[in-house]
């Protein structure tokens, strides 16, 4: 494990080193899904910390913790160019009017960091779109922005600048998937809606990493950290949980750890990581355990185009 200590040295040590590539005329971009809270938020303050001109996209719905957040990152580094986008992201449609807007700013980005969530102990809720609302959140929706966004980060792949995705999620329940029922439809549980979306976004980890090579792809945990995770649940196991936040990592820290995964570490430069919160890597269990096989990859991909497409066809009518 990597300590906190070794963590701050390293993140302190990159800032150095990029002070020729992060100038007024080239800022350095990262784009934080679902950062109005939690991890998404304290790793954006730290990317406002250790890069010397930083553009900043949050995202999210809650526009107060918006711009309480933009404005924070200003104090931060008056170099901070940033801006809260409000978008709900369970939703495809919306995934993809986010993009739009960076696409048409951006040349480039070098960071796309994806922790949108909620914990809820409903059954499948269906968005407006068809999709349930959990496997929206931590995987559909993700990867489309990725998809759309990735040319982008391409750029400043090419250019010699890091260049990554990281989806923050609970990497460790990765199995076998129902496959004749790849969004749960008809199967939905809550220990069977985990693990697909779970599996799901360490499948597209490893596939997009192929297809990438100059681009690091990342499903990282972040163990137990202290953060609004568990506000719609209900208040009885808010207390029966509680006793499980006095080990919580304060989420300042997680912050600094996942700044070092997403941009201070050269180990994450490119190819596909699977780790937990301590960084141990998981990727060679589930390929040993065959979860991550190609063909995998592409039948679940292949899936989650069919659902994009079914997604925006009924958001358009
Ligand atoms: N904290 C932990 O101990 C822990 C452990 C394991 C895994 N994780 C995972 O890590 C990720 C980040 O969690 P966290 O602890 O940082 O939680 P958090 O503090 O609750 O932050 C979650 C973020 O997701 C956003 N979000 C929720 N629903 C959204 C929607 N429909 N559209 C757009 N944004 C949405 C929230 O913003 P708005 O409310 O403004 O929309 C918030 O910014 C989650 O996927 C969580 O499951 C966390």
């Amino acid at each position: 494990m990597t300590s906190l200590s070794a963590v701050l040295k390293r993140n302190a040590q990159s800032a150095q080193e990029i002070v020729t590539l992060s100038t007024a005329a080239n800022p350095t971009v990262g784009v934080f899904v679902g950062a109005t809270s939690g991890i998404g938020e304290n790793t954006a303050y730290a990317f406002a910390k250790y890069t010397p001109y930083p553009r900043i996209y949050i995202v999210g719905r809650n526009v107060d913790a918006g711009n309480r957040i933009v404005a924070k990152l200003q104090t931060i580094n008056p170099n901070t160019q940033a801006t809260f986008h409000r978008h709900d992201m369970t939703l495809i449609s919306q995934a993809d009017a986010f993009s739009q807007t960076v696409l048409e700013q951006e040349k480039k980005v070098n960071l796309l960091f994806l922790s949108p969530g909620f914990l809820a102990l409903s059954g499948r809720t269906e968005s407006a779109e068809g999709i349930d609302t959990k496997m929206a959140i931590n995987y559909y929706g993700r990867w489309r922005v990725v998809e759309k966004l990735l040319p982008l980060v391409e750029k400043a792949a090419e250019s010699e600048e890091n260049a990554r995705v990281v989806s923050v999620l609970a990497p460790g329940t990765e199995g076998p998937v129902n496959m004749n029922d790849l969004d749960l439809k008809h199967n939905y549980s809550l220990f069977n809606v985990n693990r697909h979306f779970t599996e799901f976004n360490s499948l597209a980890v490893v596939r997009f990493a192929q297809l990438y090579p100059k681009i690091g792809f990342l499903h990282a945990g972040p163990g137990i950290v202290n953060t609004g995770i568990g506000r719609e649940l209900p208040w009885y196991v808010r207390v029966a949980v509680k006793p499980f936040t006095f080990f919580a990592t304060r989420p300042q820290d997680s912050g600094e750890r996942f700044f070092y995964i997403a941009q201070g570490s050269p180990d994450y430069r490119t190819g596909s990581h699977i780790i937990d919160g301590n960084f141990k890597s998981l990727k060679e269990k589930f390929t040993e355990r065959g979860y991550l096989t190609p063909q995998l990859q592409e039948t679940v991909w292949k899936h989650t185009e069919d659902m994009f497409n079914e997604a925006l066809a009924k958001s358009s009518k």
